[in-house]
């Protein structure tokens, strides 16, 4: 293992009607308050009259920013920004997924500087502070409730970045499985891709001796492969719902990558298919994954997959060689994930081979090589990306 430091300080408030601990949390910091959701989910489902019903308990002054896109956008966190300026909110609550939270975090960001919040978001400038801001989770699927990161679109320059800061971690977040019952099922498909495809981004590394690392990636992504059919067939079972929430905050809280970096490469190439084409998050990874393995897969890197294969896939590796084992543990990653009926080509969301060069040069804005278990260069994305369509 290398070094670490690790920091978390969000306040993780998990299971059935933990909303009532709304009040309590909010009126810590402030009764001026930001509600920022999505495109109308929560409303359908009676969990916005909730949360306003916990809300007015602490006689809130609720403003809203309705509207957060998946994949969020820069345009809109501006609009958020100015409204915390012009009303002086005091503290933001996102309720729903990846999406409201990370705009909820460039907007806590935003609204205590004059720094345009695009500069921060691509690292030219650095958070320095941050209107506190707690989660309503809605949905499992990035980590966002409890970690720093942060994920934005610039939708006219067709960039989307990933950024961070030690400020901004949620104060708190509710998990309460039932609120992701109303999910629909390609929603809790790609949630559960991203999840796996966090635990696999770590587990992809140079390090030696993180057994307990290892084993900690083995058993999310066993556990989430032993639920994903049970909860695909009974979307509404709390248990499948609470197993799924908590590996999906699991998956990226930083717990698993103590000691070591992961890849990070296909989250890499994902972003780029998605600020070209505006696909869910999810569903590009489930495409990319599988090729980013084959490419990257070599004699010398193939014990890390042959151990995947076997402690997480069951395969029976006996007389094969690591890259065959390694092969076939790809091959059964595929699988269930078009089991589940997640995409498996860039086709399924109707992309062909005319952007690859676009989406490419996306991969490498920021440095020229990327990926921390193999390095990546804007050949391999051409690559990849081909192998996706
Ligand atoms: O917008 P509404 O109407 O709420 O509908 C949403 C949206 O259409 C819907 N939804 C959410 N909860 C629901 C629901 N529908 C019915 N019932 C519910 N309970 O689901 C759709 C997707 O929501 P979104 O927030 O976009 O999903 P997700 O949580 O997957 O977030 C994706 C975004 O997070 C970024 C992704 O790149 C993408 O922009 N990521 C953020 C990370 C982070 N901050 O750590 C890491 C990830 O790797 C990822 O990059
Ligand atoms: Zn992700």
């Amino acid at each position: 293992m290398e070094n670490f430091t690790y920091y978390n300080p969000v306040k993780l408030i998990f299971g059935r009607g933990q909303l009532d601990k709304l009040p309590e949390e909010v009126s810590q910091y402030g009764k001026k308050v930001l509600l920022v959701y999505g495109g109308g989910s929560i409303k359908r489902n009676g969990i916005y009259d909730h949360v306003m019903e916990k809300l007015h308990e602490i006689n809130a002054e609720v403003h809203e920013l309705p509207g957060v896109e998946p994949n969020p956008r820069v345009s809109t966190v501006r609009k958020g920004i100015d409204i915390c300026k012009r009303e002086g909110v005091e503290c933001l609550l996102a309720v729903g997924g990846g999406s409201t939270i990370d705009a909820t975090k460039a907007i806590a960001a935003g609204a205590t500087t004059e720094t345009d919040i695009w500069d921060i978001v691509t690292k030219k400038e650095q958070a320095t502070d941050v209107l506190p801001f707690g989660t309503v989770l809605t949905i499992s699927a990035t980590g966002s409730e409890m970690n720093s990161g942060s994920v934005i679109t610039n939708w006219e320059t067709h960039e989307k970045h990933g950024w961070g800061s030690p400020y901004t971690y949620p104060k708190f977040s509710i998990l309460d499985p039932a609120h992701t019952f109303s999910l629909p099922r390609e929603q809790t498909v790609y949630g559960m891709v991203d999840m796996m495809s966090h635990v696999l981004e770590h587990y992809f590394h140079q390090t030696k001796n993180t057994p307990v690392q290892d084993r900690f990636c083995e058993s999310i992504l066993r556990t989430v492969i032993e639920t994903a059919p049970k909860l695909l067939d009974d979307p509404e079972n709390y248990e499948y719902r609470e197993t799924i929430m908590l590996s999906g905050t699991l998956a990226l809280n930083d717990m698993l990558n103590m000691g070591y970096r992961g890849d990070w490469a296909t989250h890499n190439l994902e972003h780029a298919v998605s600020a070209v084409h505006d696909i869910p998050h999810g569903g590009g990874l489930a495409i990319i994954f599988p090729n980013w393995m084959k490419h990257v897969l070599d004699e010398n890197n193939a014990d890390r997959f042959k151990q995947l294969a076997e402690r997480v896939f069951d395969i029976d590796t006996a007389g094969k060689s690591d890259y065959d084992a390694a092969l076939e543990g790809i091959e059964k990653l595929r699988d269930f994930w078009t089991s589940i009926g997640a995409p498996a080509t860039l086709g399924d969301y109707h992309i062909d081979g005319g952007t690859i060069e676009e989406m490419a040069d996306k991969t490498v804005i920021a440095r020229p090589e990327y990926g921390n278990f193999k390095k990546l260069s804007r050949q391999d994305s051409v690559d990849i990306l081909k192998a996706s369509l």
